[in-house]
Parts: C-alpha cells; sequence; structure tokens
C-alpha cells in the first residue's frame, strides 16, 4: 500500500501544510530551569524539522514559569523569548514548509508539588488544593494571551491552546466545575475562559494569518469531567463538547486537535499499547465525531500503536491494522483532516518522510513500550529508550 492521501497539502486559514502528517507536542523536558530552550532542545526540533511532518507542533509551554508539571518544561515569557525565536529559525533553515504551532499550557492541577504548587479551577474530592480567585483566573487568561503574543514574536505560524488531559484549560469545561462566579457553573460560564482569551490573542496578535486552535479531550474519563453530562456523571455523553467545538468554529478558531483522557487518572485513553488497544478505534471514534459538527480542519490521534500492522488489534491482514492504512482510510473517509503523531515521532523523527516517500521498511517503528512516558512521570529529559541508549540510561537509572 502506497502513501496518497497523507501526502495531499490543505489549507488552514490562508497557510497550507504541505501533508496531512502532524507531529503531536511531546514534551522533552530538557530547557533550563526558567523554561529556556537549550542546544538539547534545539537539536531534538531539527531532527524532527528534518523528519519532513506537515504540522510540526512544539510541546507543550508553560505560560507562567509559577505551575509547571515538570522541572525543566518549556516556559514562553519575555525573559526566554529571545530562546524560541532561536528555536523557530533553526527550525525553519531545515524545514521552509512545515506550519510550526506552539502549545500553550498552564499545568493547573498537574502542577508537580515537588516544585510548583497545583492550581485548581474548582474543588474536586477532598485532597486540598488552592483554588484560583477570580482575579488569579483573569491573571492566567492574561497569561495565556501574552503567550500567543510572544509565540506570533517569535515566528510562529500559529499556537494551540491547551484544553486537554487536565491541564487548567479543560478544568474550566468540567460539568464538575461548580465555581459561583462567572467561570463555574452553566455552560456559559464554563466556557468562557477560552472565548475570553481566544478574543483577546485575535485583538492582541495584529496578523489576520496566525493560525490559533485548540486540543481537547472530548471524553475525559472522569466523574464530572470532559465528555460527561453533569458533576458526578461518568457515561459518556459528548453534548456538551460538540456544542463547544461548534462555538470555537464561529469565533473563528483555525484547527481542533483531537485527543482524550486525563493525564492523572487514565493515560491509556490518549496512549493506546499492547494493554489497551482498544484506545485507537475510541479514539478514532471521538475524533469523527467531533468532525461532524465543523467545517474546520480537525487532527486526530492514537495512530502510533497501529505501526506496520504488528497490534493487538483483532484480524489477521496486517496491512488493514497498519498506520498507513487506517491513516489514508480515515482521511478518504473524511473522518480526519490530519494524522497526529506522538510517540512514532520520538522513536524516529524522519517517520514522516520515510512514510511519505514509501520507505516504510526504513521506519524505527514505535513498540509503545512505554519508556519515554516513564521518564516524563519521573521528570527526566525524554527521549526514546528503545532507540537512544542515553535514554536507556536514564530510565535504568530511575527504575
Ligand atoms: C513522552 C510524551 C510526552 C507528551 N507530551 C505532550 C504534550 O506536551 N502535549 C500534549 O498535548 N500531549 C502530549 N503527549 C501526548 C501525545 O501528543 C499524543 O497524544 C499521544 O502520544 C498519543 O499519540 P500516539 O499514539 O501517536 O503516541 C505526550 C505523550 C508522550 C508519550
Ligand atoms: S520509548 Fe517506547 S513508547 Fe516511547 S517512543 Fe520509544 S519505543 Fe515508543
Amino acid at each position: 500500500m502506497k502513501a496518497e492521501n497523507i501526502g495531499k497539502s490543505l489549507k488552514i486559514r490562508s497557510k497550507t501544510a504541505p501533508s496531512r502528517i502532524v507531529y503531536q507536542p511531546t514534551e522533552s523536558n530538557n530547557c533550563e530551569k526558567n523554561g529556556m530552550p537549550t542546544e538539547i532542545t534545539f537539536k531534538k526540533y531539527e531532527e524532527i524539522a528534518a523528519g519532513a511532518p506537515g504540522i510540526l507542533h512544539i510541546e507543550s509551554i508553560d505560560v507562567t514559569p509559577e505551575t509547571q508539571a515538570r522541572s525543566n518544561r518549556m516556559v514562553l515569557i519575555d525573559e526566554t523569548l529571545s530562546g524560541y525565536k532561536e528555536l523557530v529559525e533553526r527550525i525553519r533553515k531545515i524545514n521552509k514548509e512545515a506550519l510550526i504551532i506552539f502549545q500553550l499550557s498552564h499545568a493547573g492541577r498537574l502542577s508537580d508539588p515537588a516544585f510548583k504548587a497545583p492550581v485548581a479551577i474548582y474543588q474536586r474530592g477532598t485532597a486540598p488544593i488552592k483554588v484560583l480567585t477570580t482575579e488569579e483566573i483573569q491573571e492566567a487568561r492574561d497569561q495565556f494571551v501574552s503567550c500567543a503574543v510572544l509565540a506570533w514574536k517569535a515566528g510562529a505560524d500559529g499556537v494551540d491552546f491547551k484544553q486537554a488531559h487536565g491541564f487548567l484549560g479543560d478544568d474550566f469545561l468540567h460539568p464538575a466545575n461548580n465555581r459561583k462566579d462567572q467561570y463555574g457553573g452553566n455552560f456559559e460560564n464554563r466556557t468562557r475562559f477560552f472565548l475570553e482569551a481566544y478574543r483577546a490573542m485575535r485583538k492582541e496578535i495584529r496578523d489576520p494569518d496566525f493560525l490559533i486552535g485548540s486540543r481537547i479531550s472530548p471524553f475525559e474519563g472522569i466523574p464530572g469531567g470532559c465528555g460527561t453530562a453533569d458533576k458526578d456523571g461518568l457515561v459518556e455523553d459528548l453534548t456538551e463538547m460538540r456544542k463547544f467545538v461548534k462555538i470555537m468554529e464561529a469565533e473563528g478558531i483555525d484547527f481542533i486537535n483531537v485527543s482524550a483522557g486525563y493525564a492523572a487518572a487514565n493515560l491509556e485513553l490518549l496512549l493506546p499499547s499492547d494493554q489497551y488497544p482498544e484506545g485507537v478505534p475510541r479514539l478514532f471514534g471521538w475524533t469523527r465525531m467531533i468532525k461532524d459538527e465543523v467545517t474546520i480542519p480537525v487532527i486526530g490521534s492514537g495512530y502510533s500503536y497501529l505501526k506496520e500492522g504488528t497490534n493487538n488489534l483483532y484480524g489477521e491482514d496486517k496491512e488493514k491494522k497498519s498506520l498507513l492504512y487506517h491513516a489514508e482510510n480515515n482521511i478518504e473517509k473524511g473522518w480526519v483532516d490530519f494524522i497526529g503523531i506522538g510517540r512514532q515521532a520520538i522513536a524516529d523523527p524522519h517517520f514522516a518522510k520515510k512514510l511519505l516517500e514509501n520507505r516504510q521498511d526504513e521506519i524505527k517503528w514505535c513498540t509503545t513500550c512505554g519508556g519515554c512516558g516513564a521518564l516524563l512521570g519521573n521528570n527526566k529529559p525524554i527521549g526514546c529508550t528503545v532507540y537512544e541508549r542515553e535514554f536507556t540510561r536514564i530510565l535504568e537509572s530511575v527504575s
């Protein structure tokens, strides 16, 4: 089987992605303590740029140094802007065509208490957590806006406003968000944070071509989380999330990146593996449901597990279980516009180029062993523990 649909370009606003392969944001945790990219960061992204994705996401970038899920995550503030300018310049030297998207994020509840205090939008359960005041929420909103402006100044093509995996952005959206002020309670209030930030970004970024999208978890799998109908609901109900993506589109957002799950509770929902191959059809299904609601481009997730067909999905026809087959088929059927690649791009940064050039036999396939995720969980620099000895050693030192 040959690559066809995935090699077609697609316009987003006035910009063109040269192919349908998107490298998803994947944290590297290799910056300076203040969030400044290091030479290691630059080298990682140069490799990725050489791999020729159509859209290249720069991993989760914190909009403030005040909360951080990992100690050496990216932080984009005035003080670190020069590093992000250099990052874009170095990527562009190698790859002029890929659209560069910065993922903007705020760790919120997922901030690591070992070094930064977690903060939340509302109290969940009984474990004490700092709940932000209305003024602090507005400050966080302004930090998202300032960070988007800095991303634009750094030369990015656009930003991805992260509202997924249990970070601050999606904490607002939860039906369980019972705040009494204008950021909690009814659906309108729960979507206010995003809309206020989004409108301010458009106003302050004086570039009509700048892209603003958002990564969402339409179903988080926690009581009262995204994709449920009420504060204690666990059963999947995408009514609100379907409505929300339509609202985002009506506001002028440029793309939706569909993931799933809640990082602190159920990583399997976002990371299909041998233990949970059903994660693949579930992610494809959620993506299709979101795609049904909007006309803007939709990016899908969960493809790495498929590999060249060696996986635990039911069936004997290897080709029909492969990443390439499902990528081609999902685009053909109109169920997705872009194929998002996470772990496979960590395992082989040149994956996109090889797949598009029909050099599948040269791909270093991700085994979905979980090694990179274990590094992340241990607050270490992240890379592939199967194909890069340096990261095998780091993992051995913590296990
Ligand atoms: C090591 C690692 C780091 C990740 N970092 C991010 C991140 O910064 N932002 C994000 O939205 N998702 C992040 N993810 C999730 C990926 O973007 C992607 O959704 C996930 O790996 C599933 O896609 P895959 O099956 O192609 O790997 C990360 C995943 C891994 C394994
Ligand atoms: S460490 Fe394992 S899961 Fe992560 S990219 Fe490498 S092979 Fe894939």
